[in-house]
């Protein structure tokens, strides 16, 4: 029988989900995930997501206090989770998280880049340079940064699944959001550019792009109800989502279960589709 002949690494990031995982509750069990953003909205539901299927999980975000918290939270739901502050648009910060996770935990396969900003809300043309920079130094530069920090952990581990977090904005630049829009349009070409490279490297790279989803990043798009209808209206969806119905779609990528899946973003959007 004629059997495509493929480099052992590549065998080992596509190989076939064991049968008996199918399903399985604890898909994640023995693994290391790192979760940026995590103590909040989309990204705690994440790391909640990733520990209960069996992953030890380090989370960050900028602000002590709030990974404090959100530790406190996650281990009173009996899962295995860590964490420092981390702003990620800062080279030696992004560096010391991950050294922190190494030496908590001792590995990392799974890298999840969740944090993003948005400082500007209006035209296009009001934006500014340093606005322009900023966004894309937290949304796209920080998030190749951190694939070039794990990379050498995960290929150490035999493979990994990184995960970058964009957005509907990405497909469909929304109204008043340009800087952030484009910026979320980058992580579906970083996707799609680093994917060969680190296949070979028994690292699956995919993308999630949430639609509209209740958390406090998105209140001044969802609080005010005519705000709201006309969002969900532009976006094309019935309605808001949560972060945990995004969390499952990055559980899904971060698990043997997609084996086969590489390259990819995923809209988890209600509906919504990419019009770029
Ligand atoms: N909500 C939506 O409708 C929606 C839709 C599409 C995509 N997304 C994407 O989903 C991701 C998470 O958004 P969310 O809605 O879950 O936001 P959220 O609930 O407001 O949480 C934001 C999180 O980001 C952290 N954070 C902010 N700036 C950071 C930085 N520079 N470095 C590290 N952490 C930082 C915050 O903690 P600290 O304040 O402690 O830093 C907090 O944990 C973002 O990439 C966003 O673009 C959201």
């Amino acid at each position: 029988m004629w059997r495509p002949s493929l480099p052992v690494s590549l065998r080992a990031a596509l190989g076939a989900a064991p049968l008996s995982s199918a399903g399985t509750p604890r898909a994640l069990e023995g693994k290391v995930a790192l979760v940026t953003a995590g103590t909040d909205g989309i990204g705690v539901g994440v790391a909640e997501a990733l520990g209960v299927a069996g992953a030890r999980v380090f989370i960050s975000s900028r602000r002590a206090q709030n990974v404090q918290r959100a530790v406190e939270q996650l281990r009173g739901r009996g899962l295995q989770v860590s964490g420092v502050p981390c702003h990620v648009g800062r080279a030696e910060e992004r560096e010391r998280m991950v050294q922190a996770a190494l030496d908590t935990f001792g590995a990392i396969d799974i890298l999840v880049s969740n944090a993003a900003v948005n400082p500007h809300f209006g035209p296009a043309l009001e934006a500014d340079e340093s606005t322009w920079d900023k966004v894309f130094q937290v949304n796209v530069t920080a998030a190749a940064m951190l694939v070039r920090l794990v990379v050498p952990h995960m290929e150490k581990r035999g493979g990994g699944a990184i995960i970058l977090m964009s957005s509907i904005a990405g497909y469909q630049p929304m109204t008043g959001l340009a800087p952030y829009s484009v910026s979320k349009a980058a992580l579906l070409a970083l996707v799609a550019a680093l994917s060969p490279e680190l296949l070979p490297r028994g690292i699956r790279v995919n993308g999630v792009a949430p639609g509209l989803i209740r958390t406090r990043f998105s209140a001044a798009l969802w609080q005010d109800e005519a705000v709201r209808e006309r969002a969900l209206k532009e976006l094309g969806v019935e309605r808001l989502g949560t972060p945990q119905e995004v969390a499952q779609a990055v559980l899904f990528l971060a698990s043997p279960q997609a084996a086969y899946v590489a390259g990819q973003t995923l809209l988890v959007a209600g509906g919504a589709r990419p019009r770029l």
